[in-house]
């Protein structure tokens, strides 16, 4: 993983999040195979988010995505969550996972329109504002298929390999 990318990444973090990843966290994961990042810039070359999953065997699970305020509602989260879909499908999996605050309206109806269903909630999983997880599931067929390509304003994604 180039280190530039880990930067991009660390930025993106500390713009998007109140309590962003820690710099040697975000390293560890890096270095560790069974994660995989994608950064999304504009057409300016600027990073203005990422997405990250890891997979275990045929289970993936999305850690994070983000996209910066100013670079919203133009679909770069909807590219960042199909691109993860179809790497993990292309990785051999069999559905991809991820844990969402109850209350995050912008990010369960964008993986609800992404195919994603909750499939169970953990209740008063979160603090400060506490509020419940919703457990987001969407399982894969093999007529799978993203439909990549849909964004618009020259927005491209780099994976990390
Ligand atoms: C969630 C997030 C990544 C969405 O990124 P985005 O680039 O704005 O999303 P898109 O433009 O691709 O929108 C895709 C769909 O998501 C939903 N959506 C996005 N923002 C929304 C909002 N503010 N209100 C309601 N729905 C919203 C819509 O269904 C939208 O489709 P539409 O534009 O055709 O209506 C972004 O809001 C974000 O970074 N939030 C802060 C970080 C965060 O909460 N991450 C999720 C952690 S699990």
């Amino acid at each position: 993983m180039s280190s530039l990318l880990l930067d991009d990444v660390y930025a993106l973090e500390q713009e998007c999040f109140s309590h962003p990843w820690a710099r040697e966290d975000m390293e560890d994961s890096f270095n560790n195979p069974a994660y995989f990042f994608f950064v999304c810039k504009d057409d300016e070359n600027r990073p203005v988010g990422y997405i990250s999953y890891y997979q275990i065997r045929d289970e993936a699970f999305i850690n994070n995505v983000c996209v910066t305020k100013d670079a919203r509602r133009q679909g770069a989260g909807r590219m960042l969550v199909q691109r993860a879909a179809q790497s993990a499908q292309d990785n051999g999996a069999s559905f991809l996972s991820l844990e969402v605050r109850s209350k995050n309206e912008p990010a369960v109806k964008l993986y609800e329109s992404e195919g994603f269903e909750v499939e169970g909630i953990r209740r008063r999983y979160y603090s400060d504002p506490e509020d419940d997880a919703f457990l987001m599931t969407k399982r894969f067929t093999p007529e799978f298929d993203v439909g990549l390509g849909q964004c618009g304003r020259g927005i491209t994604i780099i994976p990390n390999d």
